[in-house]
């Protein structure tokens, strides 16, 4: 086998044998199949697409590039989730200690931000003493004691996947369905988890910009799932306005606590306990106790306190605040009709929340709170926004990406996507 022949295969639009792909990953793993060629076959997959048994290969191949995580010791089942990645979505905070509570155990590996969405490991690490590094088997001792960890994925895991998504990530080729798809589903079904929820993300703040680019990959990745073994279901959810009312690392831990607190946003509290259902659905343990009592008798907390502390890290320490603040001002009098995703995401990206290249700092203070949502009665001049930097020198630019993020309409109510738009099962 050699690479040109794979790559001449794919780019005349062909379909790839397994025998093609298993080779390929393994040579790309190993280091025979050079960069420049991998990057050459990920485009002819971005520009060709690949049938269903491709995307199974190729995503089985990465699974096998690495070793399989095994939680058969705990005495109950596993489930997860995922989520595509968005403005604000700091969900997983809140919802793996809450299906913890309702007695599901949780194993979830996290990743970081990059660009203007934001990374769950890099909001935890706000936390005084967090730690993100664990091994196997101090993810088994932190899930004994609290029900739910979510740490880094180890080198071990998946590594094909972690170097094609570094190649990706420089070459154009982030956005193919089938590599998206691979890339999240690989990690997944190596990580071991019995049951799935994909949350994936719709509108301008989001990867899918379309409803039906996510239904898409919705479908592709619970038909990944599902071939593996692993019990998997998808929600469509939108993504054309921020999640809550906080964007940025330690502002999000806040909203995070305050939804465990019992309070909290009502679209973060809404699709926290509609995820939490689907969670524990998927994992056959709906009989027990229900997510929206764990929130308000306080046991989703109390497993919130003792898995950040089996992390290190301290839950009653004060979080790390931005040493400068500016306001955004409503641009005219009216209803808001629209605050768009992705101007908010960068916004809090300009800000210090992001970082450009994998090796940046992130800072923890950093972004945005929101003082109107759509649907909220504003007047010219109010404060709607206001930004947090460490450096004032910031502002100039996340005040530019916010110019045309908010629309203000005269009465008419604002036209947003459904918080949750759809489910996809097999
Ligand atoms: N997240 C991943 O892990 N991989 C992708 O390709 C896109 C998002």
């Amino acid at each position: 086998m050699d690479a040109v022949e794979v790559i001449v295969t794919k780019r005349d639009g062909r379909e790839l044998s397994a025998e093609q792909i298993a080779w390929v990953i393994d040579a790309y793993t190993g280091g025979v199949v050079a960069e420049e060629q991998m990057s050459a076959l990920a485009m002819a997959i971005l520009l060709n697409g690949m049938s269903r048994r491709e995307i199974a290969g190729w995503t089985q191949a990465m699974v096998r590039s690495g070793g399989r995580m095994d939680w058969s010791s705990l005495p109950g089942r596993t489930t997860d989730k995922h989520s595509t990645g968005g403005v604000g979505d700091k969900i997983t905070l809140p919802l793996a200690p809450l299906v913890a509570a309702c007695g599901g155990y949780v194993p979830q590996l996290s990743g970081r931000g990059l660009g203007h969405t934001g990374g769950t490991l890099d909001k935890l690490e706000s936390i005084p003493g967090w730690r993100a590094s664990l091994s196997g088997d101090e993810m088994l001792g932190v899930l004994r004691a609290a029900g739910a960890v979510i740490c880094a994925a180890g080198d071990g895991l998946a590594p094909a996947d972690r170097r094609l998504y570094a190649l990706r990530d420089v070459t154009g080729t982030v956005e193919s369905i089938p590599l998206i798809a691979s890339s999240i589903m690989s990690k997944k079904i190596a990580e071991g988890t019995g049951a799935l929820v994909l949350d994936v993300k719709v509108g301008s703040g989001a990867f899918m910009k379309t409803v039906e680019r996510a239904r898409e990959l919705a479908t592709t990745m619970v038909e990944l799932g599902t071939d593996a073994g692993v019990r998997t279901v998808a929600l469509l959810t939108a993504m054309d306005r921020p999640l809550g009312r906080a964007v940025g690392n330690a502002l999000e831990v806040s909203e995070a606590v305050e939804v465990l607190a019992g309070g909290g946003p009502a679209d973060v509290v809404e699709l926290t306990v509609r995820l939490a259902h689907e969670m524990l659905r998927a994992a056959d343990l709906s009989g027990g106790k229900d997510p929206e009592q764990a929130l308000k008798d306080g046991s989703a907390m109390d497993v919130w306190r003792r898995m950040i502390a089996a992390q290190g890290g301290d839950p009653d320490a004060p979080l790390p605040r931005a040493a400068e603040t500016a306001e955004f001002a409503a641009p005219s009098s009216g209803v808001l009709t629209g605050l768009d995703a992705y101007g908010v995401g960068l916004a809090a990206w300009r800000l210090g929340a992001g970082r450009a290249r994998k090796e940046d700092p992130v800072s923890f203070g950093a972004g945005v709170t929101l003082h109107a949502v759509p649907g909220d009665p504003v007047r010219r001049g109010q404060p709607l926004m206001t930004l947090h930097a460490d450096d004032a020198s910031r502002f100039e630019r996340a005040l530019a990406a916010l110019e045309g993020a908010c629309t203000v309409g005269d009465g008419q109510g604002p036209d947003l996507l459904p918080l949750v738009i759809d489910r996809v099962t097999a």
